[in-house]
């Protein structure tokens, strides 16, 4: 490992915001714990990247995760909870076949693998939780893409019930929204790259965000719940 020593777990590592993130950190000397589902990450190689089979729908592959992870570190100074899906996105009605993967991946999963690996974060480290303007109760006009929405508020929810209970250790706890990102979850026009976003991320792993607060990774600011 030759690194700054900072270990950095990113969910979903191997697509879109969460992999040009890994690159970044990579590249600013991190020492990166990427997942994916099928255990690849095809397109780094690094000696400071390590990755781990992870689907967050799957208690045995959560479990499995965990303990490779246990087994080869000491602990992780940074959580990313990137991983997630948008079935409904931009659909007016939220169909319930949506709505369950929805949850079962964005809260039900992320919340599973992020209480099981907890204790292993280290004191004063940080948890990020990748969530999207799309969750803001304040401003909601649209009415679309109801479970993906719904989803990333009950992630901003876990944000800062987690923020409060992790305070005593000096872990800070920050929803992201990341911009709008050309990936493959994202729909046609997003006029951000996934390496503009990665930076923008990044920068605020930097910073000091005050815990239990929500961030805009392009605009470089605090935003509204
Ligand atoms: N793109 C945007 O404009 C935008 C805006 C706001 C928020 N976000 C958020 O940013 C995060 C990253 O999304 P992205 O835009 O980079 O999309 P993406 O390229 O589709 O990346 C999503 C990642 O999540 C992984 N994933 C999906 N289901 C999973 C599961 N059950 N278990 C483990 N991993 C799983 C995917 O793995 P596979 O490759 O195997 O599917 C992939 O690595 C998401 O949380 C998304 O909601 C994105």
């Amino acid at each position: 490992m030759k690194s700054n020593n900072k270990i950095v777990l990113i969910t979903g590592a191997n697509s879109g915001i969460g992999n040009a993130l890994a690159e970044k950190l990579i590249a600013e000397n991190y020492f990166v714990i990427g997942t994916s589902r099928n255990g690849k990450i095809e397109n780094i190689s690094s000696e400071n990247l390590f990755v781990v089979a992870l689907d967050l729908t799957d208690q045995n592959s959560i479990e499995n995760a965990n303990s490779i992870i246990r087994n080869k570190f000491k602990g992780i100074d940074i959580l990313v909870n990137n991983a997630g899906i948008a079935p409904d996105l931009d659909k007016i009605k939220p169909d319930f076949e949506s709505l369950k993967l929805t949850f079962e991946t964005n809260v039900f999963g992320l919340v599973n693998f992020t209480e099981t690996i907890l204790d292993f974060v280290n004191e004063n480290g940080k948890i990020l939780n990748i969530s999207s303007i799309m969750a803001t109760l304040n401003q909601v006009s649209k009415i679309d893409s109801t479970a993906y929405r719904m989803s990333k508020s009950a992630l901003n929810m876990y944000t800062k019930t987690l923020a409060a209970r992790l305070k005593d250790k000096n872990i800070n706890v920050n929803s992201i929204h990341p911009g709008w990102v050309q990936t493959k979850l994202s729909t046609e026009g997003a006029p951000l790259t996934t390496e503009f976003s990665a930076n923008g991320i990044f920068k605020l792993i930097e910073t000091e965000m005050e815990t239990g607060t929500f961030w805009n990774a392009e605009l470089q600011e605090k935003m509204v719940w």
